[in-house]
């Protein structure tokens, strides 16, 4: 099953997609966590990346694209794969249709996590993530055992550079622009499931498996 899960930045992306894989058995595959792991490494499509991503711009089609297609084509995603942060454009969504009708393939479900844009900002002020092992925490709703330490791997926290308010401005301002063209785009399909992404994580939990079962 290949699902994609749709929802402006702070929606609760990452924190679905980490809670369902064990139970789904689907890979998360996030291109904001590629790119991240790519700029920590000093690789050179992180060297690309990186002005883009730490001021909240979409990274470059000619870069992402291929990063993200050739991910899901290892052995990991052949079954399918949960895909967080792709597409975010309709030049996206396309290349990724033609490239899984190519093996035969296709996107099952779309799941839209609406989010008020008041309570993103709320969320990504209070956010701090493991750079280890990944592993999001927030301060008001998500606080770690330990502040400022990762409960899973006792690494230290950080905020991400694209949590500053300019970034959290432009990545907004961007994703808005390109989300309902690409819920049009879904929506025609037929393949598109809104959950709603507010309240406790375990209650949006919920509605995003409801999707997934296609019980709504
Ligand atoms: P990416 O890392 O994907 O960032 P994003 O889309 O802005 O989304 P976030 O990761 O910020 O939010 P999320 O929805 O995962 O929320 P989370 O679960 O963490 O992309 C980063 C950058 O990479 C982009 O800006 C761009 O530059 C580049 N990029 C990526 N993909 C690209 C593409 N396809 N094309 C071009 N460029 C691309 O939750 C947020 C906070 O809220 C956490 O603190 C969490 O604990 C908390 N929280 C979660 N759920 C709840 C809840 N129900 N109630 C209260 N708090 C909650
Ligand atoms: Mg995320």
């Amino acid at each position: 099953m290949y699902v994609v899960l749709l929802g402006l930045p702070g929606a609760g992306k990452g924190t679905q997609a980490a809670l369902l894989k064990d139970e789904t058995g689907l890979p998360h595959v996030t291109t904001g966590e590629l790119f991240r792991e790519n700029i920590r490494g000093g690789t050179d499509l992180g060297k690309q990346a990186q002005p883009f991503v730490e001021s909240g711009r979409l990274v470059p089609d000619e870069i992402t694209i291929g990063m993200l297609l050739d991910r899901i084509s290892q052995p990991d995603c052949a079954g399918g794969c949960m895909l967080d942060g792709f597409p975010r454009s309709l030049e996206q969504a396309r290349a990724l249709d033609e490239a899984l009708a190519g093996k035969g393939k296709r996107i099952d479900r779309t799941i839209y996590i609406s989010v008020a844009t008041d309570e993103l900002v709320c969320r990504l002020s209070g956010r701090w993530s493991c750079p280890n092992c990944g592993a999001v925490y927030n301060e008001t709703s998500r606080p770690p055992r330990t502040p400022g330490i990762c409960d899973n791997c006792g690494s230290r926290l950080e905020q991400r550079k694209d949590d500053r308010p300019e970034a959290v401005r432009t990545r907004l301002e961007v994703n808005l622009k390109n989300l309902e063209p690409l819920l049009d785009y879904y929506r025609t399909q037929g393949k598109l499931c809104e959950a709603s992404g507010e309240g406790p994580v375990e209650e949006v939990a919920r509605a995003v498996r409801a999707c997934l079962e296609g019980e709504r």
